[in-house]
């Protein structure tokens, strides 16, 4: 049982590469599920219906989301009949759409994803520790194979979650930061887990976006307009096989490829 998993898809370049890419990895890895975060899918805010439509017919089983999740105001009209695709769960109560879901492939396999935001350095949801242990007790009753999704700014926060998951959660990412960290571990309970799997976008920008805008912001304080920047890509996941026995991680690869020097490992 494998899970192929895409770090933050931003804007154009970056659904280019997951469309230029996926075939190739489908034969490589053979995944029973392939899902993304979506939050910066469309030109870097949010995601639309027929962006995630399109990522769905091009493969990928489910789509988490993040602090971006509400940028493109499309996300309204369909965020609450898409059972493919969540946003942090730790909301306050009565935000629309869902913070976990049960994915079903072609051949019947389950896999159950959760996504949850980090506090630190970013707004005061409600508590991420708390609200994923309500959410895992659910689970762990019907569902051997659960990914959780942490959507967060600091590391310490997210090797926090690691070890508060570590033997309850098959797998535990981190998203948001754009930048993949080199830590990927199978942790001692069993639990595969790493701060970052990094952004699939634009690889000259600055974590997706132009760079030129970013800098003025840096250089001025002033405010500045960001947009997506559309140059070669780079393209960053994560790949993990699940033991059926136990339903936890037997072994967990990063996934870089970039578009400028070709499709090699
Ligand atoms: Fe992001
Ligand atoms: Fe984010």
């Amino acid at each position: 049982m494998r899970i192929l998993f895409i770090g933050d898809i931003v804007g154009g370049s970056g659904r280019r590469a997951v469309k230029t890419l996926l075939s190739e990895l489908k034969k490589k890895y053979d995944p029973a599920f392939i899902i993304a975060n979506g939050e910066n899918a469309a030109g870097g805010r949010g995601i639309t219906q027929q962006i995630a439509k399109e990522l769905f017919e091009q493969g990928v089983h489910g789509i988490t989301m993040g602090n971006h999740t509400w940028d493109n105001k499309d996300i309204f009209n369909f965020i609450d009949d898409e059972e493919r695709l969540i946003r942090p769960a730790n909301y306050p109560a009565g935000t629309p759409g869902k913070g976990f879901t049960v994915l079903r492939n072609a051949s019947g396999k389950e896999l159950a994803i959760v996504n949850i935001m980090g506090r630190t350095f970013l707004p005061p949801l409600d508590c991420p520790f708390q609200g994923v242990d309500g959410i895992l007790e659910k689970l762990k009753k019907k569902h051997k194979y659960i990914f959780v999704d942490f959507h967060a700014e600091a590391t310490s926060e997210k090797i926090a979650m690691g070890w508060h998951l570590d033997g309850r959660a098959s797998v535990v990412v981190g998203t948001h930061t754009h930048v993949q960290t080199h830590d990927e571990r199978i942790l001692p309970r069993g639990t595969g887990y790493v701060t970052d799997v990094g952004m699939t976008g634009a690889r000259d920008g600055v974590l997706g976006m132009e760079r030129e805008a970013v800098l003025q912001k840096f250089k001025t304080q002033l405010p500045v307009r960001f947009t997506a920047d559309e140059g070669p890509w780079q393209f960053h996941a994560v790949a993990v096989t699940l033991d059926p026995e136990t339903g936890m991680t037997r072994k967990i690869e990063l996934v870089r490829r970039f578009e400028t020097e070709a499709l090699f490992d």
